[in-house]
C-alpha cells in the first residue's frame, strides 16, 4: 500500500514529534515513557489515549485506535495515505520525489538558503557595516545576548549583498526568489534583495530551523516592518516566534505569555519571561493556540487598557468559532458540555500606549508580574463586550439582542465551570434571571453539537480475543520489540498457526521486512484494525529484560508447538486409515514409531522449559509452559 519508499517513510517519520503532532489536537500530559490525554476520536471523560515519543505511535485504550504519525493524520484529517505522507513531509521538511521536479526547488534546498542568510545577516550584525543596528538595538535596551540567542541580525544597505552571498554559497538565484529573499525585478532579468538597511529578525520554526525573516526599519522608513511572503517552508498564522526557545519554559511553567510584536518577544525574555512567544502582528490564530495547547493549560495575552474589550471581543469571535478546527479552547471535540482541562485564554491589562516592550522598560518584572496576575478570562471582556454593545443601541429590542448574543457565546464555551460563571455574571449586567440565560445556552449547545466524529467506541479492539491468543501476543510483542531475536525465531513461526487475524497480519509483515523497526511496519499492515494493534502492542514499550533467554523459550515453544501439531496429524492419518481401511493399528507399525518418537522429543523438551523456568521465579513475560 505506500507508495512512497521505506527510506522516505522513515525520514519523515523522524522528522515528526509525534508528541508536537498530536499535541495539537490533544491536551498531553505526560505519563512515564508515554503521554497521555482524551482521546479524539470517541467521547471520554478520563484519558485513556498514550501517545509513545520514541516508538512514534499512538494507541487508545478506550476505543482501540492507534497508528503512527500517518495514522494519526489520516483519521485527524480524514485523509488517504499518500496524503498524509505528503502533509507530514511538509511539516518535516522532508523532499519527496515529486517535489523535485525541474523548476521547483525542493524544500531542502530552501532550509539551506534560509539558514544561510541566518548567519549572512547575523554576521552583518557584528561587522563594522552593522554600527547603525548595533546602537539601534542598545537605544532599545535589547541585550547582546538576547540578540545572539535570537538570532538577531541586520541586513546591510545596497541591492545586491546577499544575492552575491549566495552566489559563492552556490544557492541558485530561484531558490532565492522562493525563499523571498530576493524579489523579481520588474524589467529585464534577475532580481535584487528583499531586505536592505533592516535589523533582521529570524523567524524559527518548532526545530528551530529558519522559516521567514521580519525586517524592521531603523528609521521612519515604510514598511516599519517588513516580512518574508508565505513560502513552501512558512505560512502565516501556523507560527509563533520564539516558539522554539520558549518551548520547554511553557511546558515547565504551564502558561505561555503571548505578545503582538518582536522586541516585545525578546524584552520578556530578557526580564525573565521565557514562556514567552510572539504572534507576528497578525490576531493570534486557532492554530497559534493550538500550538501552544501543546504544551500548556493557560495563555496570556496583553491588552492596552483602552482597547481590551474590543480587542478581546473580536479575539473571542474568532476563536469560538467551531469551524476554526476545535482546537482553540476544547480539544474534546465530543461537543461534551463538561469538558476538562479546557484551555484557559487571558488578558492582562497594561496601561494605555503601554505595550509589553515600554511597560517593562518602565515598571520592571514585578510589576508585568503583577498584571499577570491580575489577568481575567479573555471570555468575560469578550462577554462584557457583547453585553455593552449589543449592535443596535438601547431599547428592549437592544437588550433582547444582547441576552442572544450572550447565550450563543456561553453556548460555545466548552468549560462548564468557566461558562456558568460567566452566564451568572452576564445575567446580572443584562438584568435577566441567571436561569433563564443557562437554559437558551444549553439550548443553543445542543442545537451547535455536532454528531461525534468517530465510531463508536470498540472496545473489543484493545482486549486480546480470547486467552488462547495471549501467547501469540507475547511472541508477537517480543518480536517487534527484540530485533535481535526476529532471524532466530521467525523461522519456527507457521504463518498459518497463528490464531488471531491480525497478530497474523502483524507476522507477515516482520516476515517480509526482519529488519524493519517495529513502528515502521504501520505503512505495510493492510487495515485499520491491524494498525492500531500494532499500536497497542508498541505503546506498553515493555523491553524484554533477558531477550536472549527469552529467544530460547520462545524457540522452545514453537519447536513443541510445530511437533505437536505434526503428532496430531500422524494421529489423524492413522485413524483416517484404519477408518478406511479396517486395518489393525499394528499394520501402521511405522506410524506408530514416528508418532511415539515425537512424543518423546516433545515430553524431552517440555522438561527443558521446565528446567528453565526455574532460574526466574516467574516464567518470562507470558510464557506459558502447558497447553
Ligand atoms: N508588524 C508587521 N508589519 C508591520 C507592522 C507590524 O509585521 N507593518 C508586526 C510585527 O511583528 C510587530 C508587530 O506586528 O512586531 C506589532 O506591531 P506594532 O505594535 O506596530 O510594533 P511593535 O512591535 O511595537 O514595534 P516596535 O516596538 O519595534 O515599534
Ligand atoms: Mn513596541
Amino acid at each position: 500500500m505506500a507508495t512512497y519508499s521505506q527510506t522516505i517513510l522513515d525520514d519523515v517519520r523522524a522528522g515528526i514529534d509525534i508528541v508536537d503532532l498530536v499535541g495539537r489536537f490533544v491536551n498531553l500530559k505526560k505519563a512515564g515513557v508515554n503521554w497521555k490525554g482524551l482521546c479524539p476520536f470517541h467521547a471520554e471523560k478520563t484519558p485513556s489515549f498514550m501517545v509513545n515519543p520514541k516508538k512514534g505511535i499512538f494507541h487508545c485504550f478506550g476505543c482501540g485506535v492507534g497508528g503512527d504519525a500517518f495514522g494519526f493524520v489520516m483519521r485527524q484529517d480524514k485523509l488517504t495515505f499518500p496524503e498524509a505522507v505528503r502533509a507530514l513531509a511538509k511539516q518535516a521538511n522532508v523532499a519527496l520525489p515529486e517535489d523535485r521536479t525541474p523548476g521547483d526547488s525542493g524544500r531542502e534546498e530552501l532550509v539551506r538558503a534560509m539558514d544561510l542568510a541566518a548567519r549572512f545577516y547575523a554576521e552583518a550584525l557584528a561587522k563594522p557595516g552593522g554600527a547603525r543596528a548595533r546602537t539601534y538595538l542598545e537605544g532599545r535596551g535589547v541585550d547582546p545576548e538576547v540578540a545572539r540567542r535570537f538570532l538577531l541580525g541586520y541586513a546591510p544597505e545596497g541591492w545586491d549583498n546577499l544575492r552575491d552571498f549566495m552566489r559563492g554559497e552556490h544557492v541558485a538565484e530561484d531558490v532565492l526568489l522562493t525563499a523571498g529573499l530576493v524579489v523579481k525585478r520588474e524589467s529585464g532579468s534577475g532580481g535584487y534583495d528583499r531586505f536592505r538597511g533592516r535589523l533582521m529578525f529570524a523567524i524559527r520554526d518548532l526545530q528551530g530551523r529558519v522559516v521567514a525573516f521580519g525586517g524592521r526599519a531603523l528609521g521612519d522608513e515604510q514598511p516599519k516592518y517588513l516580512n518574508s511572503p508565505e513560502t513552501p517552508l512558512y505560512t502565516k498564522g501556523n507560527l509563533l516566534y520564539a516558539a522554539d526557545v520558549a518551548r520547554e519554559s511553557i511546558r515547565g511553567k504551564n502558561r505561555a505569555l503571548i505578545v503582538e510584536g518582536y522586541v516585545d518577544c525578546l524584552m520578556a525574555h530578557q526580564y525573565g519571561f521565557g514562556e514567552t512567544v510572539a504572534a507576528l502582528g497578525t490576531a493570534f490564530t486557532p492554530a497559534q493556540l493550538g500550538l501552544l495547547h501543546r504544551y500548556c493549560d493557560e495563555v496570556v495575552t496583553f491588552f492596552d487598557a483602552d482597547a481590551a474589550g474590543q480587542k478581546a471581543a473580536e479575539r473571542a469571535e474568532q476563536l469560538l468559532e467551531p469551524t476554526s478546527g476545535g482546537a482553540a479552547w476544547a480539544v474534546n471535540r465530543s461537543g461534551n458540555f463538561e469538558a476538562p482541562g479546557a484551555f484557559r485564554v487571558k488578558v492582562a491589562l497594561l496601561p494605555a500606549g503601554h505595550d509589553p516592550d515600554t511597560f517593562l522598560r518602565a515598571e520592571g518584572a514585578a510589576a508585568f508580574t503583577e498584571r499577570i496576575d491580575q489577568a481575567r478570562s479573555l471570555l468575560a471582556y469578550a462577554l462584557d463586550r457583547v453585553i455593552a454593545d449589543p449592535e443596535g443601541g438601547a431599547g428592549p429590542r437592544a437588550r433582547a439582542n444582547a441576552f442572544a448574543r450572550a447565550a450563543l457565546m456561553l453556548a460555545k464555551v466548552p468549560d462548564a465551570q468557566e461558562a456558568a460563571a460567566l452566564s451568572r455574571d452576564a445575567a446580572r449586567k443584562l438584568g435577566v434571571d441567571p436561569t433563564q440565560l443557562w437554559i437558551e445556552a444549553q439550548k443553543l449547545q445542543a442545537a451547535l453539537r455536532k454528531p461525534v466524529a468517530s465510531a463508536a467506541p470498540r472496545a473489543e479492539l484493545s482486549r486480546p480475543a480470547a486467552a488462547s491468543t495471549t501467547r501469540e501476543r507475547d511472541l508477537v510483542t517480543f518480536l517487534l520489540h527484540a530485533k535481535d531475536a526476529r532471524p532466530e525465531l521467525l523461522p519456527f513461526v507457521e504463518v498459518a498457526d497463528v490464531r488471531d487475524e491480525r497478530l497474523r497480519r502483524i507476522v507477515v509483515a516482520l516476515a517480509a521486512r526482519p529488519e524493519a523497526e517495529a513502528e515502521a511496519l504501520m505503512p505495510d499492515l493492510p487495515d485499520e484494525g491491524t494498525r492500531g494493534l500494532l499500536a497497542a502492542l508498541l505503546v506498553e514499550d515493555r523491553a524484554p529484560e533477558n531477550p536472549a533467554a527469552l529467544v530460547g523459550q520462545f524457540r522452545v515453544h514453537l519447536e513443541r508447538e510445530q511437533r505437536l501439531k505434526r503428532q496430531r496429524e500422524l494421529a489423524r492419518r492413522i485413524a483416517d486409515d484404519q477408518a478406511t481401511t479396517g486395518q489393525a493399528a499394528a499394520v501402521h507399525d511405522d506410524q506408530f514409531r514416528a508418532l511415539h518418537a515425537e512424543s518423546k522429543i516433545v515430553y524431552g523438551i517440555a522438561g527443558g522449559v521446565a528446567q528453565s523456568l526455574e532460574h526466574g521465579p516467574r516464567g518470562p513475560q507470558g510464557v506459558e509452559t502447558n497447553e
